[in-house]
This record gives structure tokens, C-alpha cells and sequence, in this order.
């Protein structure tokens, strides 16, 4: 585990940026995971704007997100895949065939699921895998738990994730309460990790997950054991550690 600390979002935000397009120079097909949320916004911003400067060429580049709400379309504004394509997709060379995201507008768990575990090997698994980490520990969907579910399946969200992704809903009842998500071994399969946390109210699970035990109570825990996990974190998320 390395753990690099960075001034505030922007600084946190460039550097995890210098190591996904470093990924992409070296590895111009590598398959990149991705992930939703406010943390990697800032990142996304930057790959764009380097994308924009001709120093960056996704042409090659395969993504696969962690996870998707269930029961939403692509189409809605809510979804991960309109997430995706706004803040990031849509403003690089990105070949629509090579995004992925579960299928959220499919109710069928089982097939959704299998699918995508399916495509995760057939596109040779992940070579750096993007996350950020939620205030209950959570990483993708993988919420807190008694085991550690190991591949791609549908989750009951909890009540701190449900009030913590209501800001991108006008209700909180509009919050979806499933979700598909990549499962642990999906994660720690993938051959990179690296981890992004900003803010205060990010400071307590980065202690509790990187600094305890390894649990599925905190299911970030798991990256302690990853022979290649990097957390870049600012200052206010790494004010417990
Ligand atoms: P956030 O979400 O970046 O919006 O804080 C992180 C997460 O839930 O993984």
C-alpha cells in the first residue's frame, strides 16, 4: 500500500490524473475501471483538458465502470452512464463500444451480472482500476458486510449511501435502492489500484480502513492486501492518519 498525500481536491485531483494518463501513454489499449461520484470528477476534468491539449489519445482505451443503479436507463439522468459520458465520455476519444457499464434498465440480476463478469474476462481484466471510497467504507457498491461478495451482483443499498448520493437526485425518494455492482475479486483483481479521498467527512474511514483490520464490515479494508494499491489523499481525508 502507498499512500501519497496531496495539498487539497485540485492537487489530489492532478495527481491521480498523471498516473491514469501515464497508464494510458505506456499502455495506449489499457483497460481503465472507472468510477461515479464527486471525487474522481475533478480527475476526469483534467484528463479532458489534457485530451483537449493533444497530449492524451483514448482511441484504444477500454472502460469498465464499477456499477449502476438497477432499475434505471441509460437515458435517465441519474444514471452512471449519463454520469459517465458528461463528465467525461463525451469529451474524449473514447470508442462507444469499448464502455462499459451493467445493463441498469435490465431487472434480471442474474443475467446482468453474469454478463458482466463475462465481459470483465473477455476484455482481459482491469490494469487500473479507479475508486473513491464511501464515508460507511463501500467501494463500487460493496457495502458493508459479513463476507466479501466476490463477484459482480445486485446490492440493497444502505441508508448512509442512499443519503449520501440523495444531492444527485431532487428527492431522496428518487433514490434508487438497488444497484449492480463489480464484486471484490473483480476489484482486486485488477492489476493497479488507486483510490482517491477528499474532504473531512472522509477522514474517519480512511483511518478505519487502512490503519484496522482487513473486514468486510469495512469492505475497503481489502485493498491493504493488494500488491499494487495507491490512496492519494488531501489533506482534510488524511487528518486521522
Ligand atoms: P464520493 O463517493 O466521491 O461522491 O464521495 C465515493 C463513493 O461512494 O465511492
Amino acid at each position: 500500500m502507498r499512500i501519497i498525500r496531496a495539498k487539497d481536491y485540485s492537487d489530489m485531483s492532478r495527481k491521480a490524473a498523471n498516473i491514469l494518463s501515464a497508464q494510458v501513454i505506456m499502455q495506449p489499449d489499457a483497460v481503465l475501471g472507472c468510477a461515479t461520484g464527486g471525487t474522481p470528477v475533478g480527475i476526469y476534468r483534467q484528463l479532458i483538458e489534457w485530451y483537449q491539449r493533444g497530449d492524451l489519445d483514448f482511441s484504444e482505451v477500454t472502460t469498465v465502470n464499477l456499477d449502476e443503479y438497477r432499475g434505471i436507463s441509460r437515458e435517465s439522468e441519474q444514471s452512471y452512464w449519463h454520469f459517465m459520458h458528461s463528465n467525461f465520455f463525451d469529451h474524449v476519444n473514447i470508442a462507444p463500444e469499448r464502455i462499459h457499464l451493467p445493463e441498469g434498465s435490465n431487472l434480471n440480476a442474474q443475467e446482468v451480472c453474469r454478463a458482466y463478469t463475462e465481459m470483465i474476462r473477455s476484455v482481459g481484466g482491469i490494469d487500473l482500476q479507479l475508486l473513491g471510497i464511501g464515508t460507511d467504507g463501500h467501494i463500487g457498491f460493496n457495502e458493508p458486510n459479513t463476507v466479501f461478495e466476490m463477484d459482480t451482483h445486485c446490492v440493497d443499498l444502505t441508508e448512509s449511501t442512499v443519503e449520501a448520493n440523495k444531492r444527485f437526485f431532487a428527492r431522496k425518494e428518487d433514490v434508487p435502492r438497488q444497484a449492480y455492482t463489480m464484486g471484490i475479486r473483480d476489484i482486486m483483481q485488477a492489476r493497479r489500484v488507486l483510490m482517491v479521498a477528499s474532504g473531512a467527512d472522509k477522514a474517519k474511514i480512511v483511518r478505519q480502513a487502512f490503519f484496522g483490520p482487513v473486514t468486510p464490515a469495512v469492505p475497503a479494508s481489502i485493498l491493504q492486501i493488494h500488491p499494487d494499491f495507491t490512496l492519494i489523499v488531501d489533506q482534510e481525508a488524511a487528518a486521522e492518519i
